[in-house]
């Protein structure tokens, strides 16, 4: 089981891109015991819904993915972190997890086979920081949802301290494809370093927003015009807030980890954000800004201050430029020259961010903002 996963080259849906087999294989082979299986379903990045949709849909999946997770691990407890904001999920994986302990797919003896697993559900409280996998641990063992410095790593020191898998749900439910089709065949969907079929959240100025599963390889343009085309399509996030802009003209961007990685932007975990030319960009800006500010754990001061102060500066900015921050006409809000020392502290401020924080959230806080300004010539 552990080869197929890892021969499928299926790598992480929840953002990393780490690939599941090394993470299974790494956390099996620890001698501290218990080892812990933990799915990641906190979906907090803004723009994404694949999960819910997955839970709510087939609950089952879920269950029986964990199950083999766990047994691959050497796990016989499973912990599935939902999203705060989930009810629909939470009733539907709750009556699901008490129909699989009466059928025997779960508790001391699953299927009969001597194996004994079960599932907790645990519910977020509304925090983007807590899918972060270390601050989520935290948050399961009753304290205050921070990330924690790594090395060492959860599958070596995780939830309470003990060997753990945590896996995002698209990830988990993939392991059931890998294992009903062999891996070889599942690796042979997509490209060659992004295997399988990917789902992508596309929203903002399409005709049919929704999710759309597609192999690793479509570009861009493709993925628009399955959802209905974006008529004057100005800027595409891609990634979510953690992510970053292109341009509405680069439609060619192949849709895999490395293709995007080339093109200088993210995959992420599969945002796909359109914005016509009537979206007033600032606006966009200021509320990512704002996002990460409230978000941050508050931790470590790169992102505690940084993040406050690239909001500030997103203010000036729109201010400056005698617009409203919502740049009511569409425009950038920002005339030439102008505000030329805000942009230079942005990028002092988000070279700090990036560097020195102990966490994605701080490290990758800058990241829209900056490709806005390089890439789309916001405020130019
Ligand atoms: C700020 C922040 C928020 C994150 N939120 C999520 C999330 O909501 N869901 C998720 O699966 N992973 C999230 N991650 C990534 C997790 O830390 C981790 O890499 C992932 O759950 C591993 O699963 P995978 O290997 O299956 O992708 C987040 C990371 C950061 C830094
Ligand atoms: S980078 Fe931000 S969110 Fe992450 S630990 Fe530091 S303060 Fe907290």
């Amino acid at each position: 089981m552990l080869r197929e996963v890892t021969d499928s080259g299926l790598v992480g849906r929840g953002g990393a891109a780490f690939p599941t087999g090394r993470k299974w294989q790494a956390t099996a082979s620890q001698p501290d015991q218990p080892h812990y299986v933990v799915c990641n379903a906190d979906e907090s990045e803004p723009g994404t819904f694949k999960d819910r949709v997955l839970m709510e849909g087939d609950p089952f999946a879920l269950i029986e993915a964990m199950t083999i997770a766990g047994y691959a691990t050497g796990a016989h407890k499973g912990f599935l972190y939902l999203r705060g904001e989930y009810p629909r999920a939470l009733r539907v994986l709750t009556e699901a997890v008490v129909q699989a302990r009466a059928r025997g797919l779960l508790g001391d003896d699953v299927l009969g086979q001597g194996y004994a697993f079960d599932i907790e559900i645990r519910r977020g409280a509304g925090a983007y920081i807590c899918g972060e996998e270390t601050a989520l641990f935290n948050s399961l063992e009753g304290n205050r949802g921070e990330p924690r410095s790594k090395p060492p790593f959860p599958v070596e020191k995780g939830l309470f301290g003990k060997p753990t898998a945590a896996n995002n749900v698209e990830t988990l439910v993939n392991v059931l494809t890998v294992l009903e089709t062999g891996a070889e065949a599942y690796a042979a969907i997509g490209t060659e370093k992004s295997t399988g079929p990917k789902l992508f959240c596309v929203s903002g100025s399409v005709a049919r927003p929704g999710i759309y599963e597609l192999p690793f390889g479509a570009t861009l343009g493709e993925l628009l015009t399955l959802a209905g085309g974006a008529p004057d399509l100005r800027a595409v996030l891609l990634g979510g807030a953690a992510g970053g802009f292109v341009r509405g003209d680069e439609l060619d961007i192949p849709l895999t980890f490395e293709g995007t990685r080339e093109a200088g932007t993210t995959l992420g975990s599969g945002v796909v954000l359109a914005l016509d030319s009537s979206v007033p960009l600032p606006r966009v800006l200021l509320r990512i800004a704002e996002f990460f500010r409230d978000e941050s754990c508050g931790q470590c001061v790169p992102c505690r201050i940084g993040t406050v102060r690239q909001e500030e500066a997103l203010h000036r900015l729109a201010e400056r430029s005698g617009r409203s921050p919502a740049g009511a006409d569409g425009s950038a809000g920002g005339s030439a020259g102008a505000g030329a020392e805000d942009i230079a502290l942005l990028r002092e401020v988000g070279a700090a961010m990036r560097d020195a924080s102990i966490c994605g959230l701080g490290q990758t806080a800058w990241n829209a903002v900056e490709s806005a300004i390089d890439r789309l010539g916001a405020y130019a």
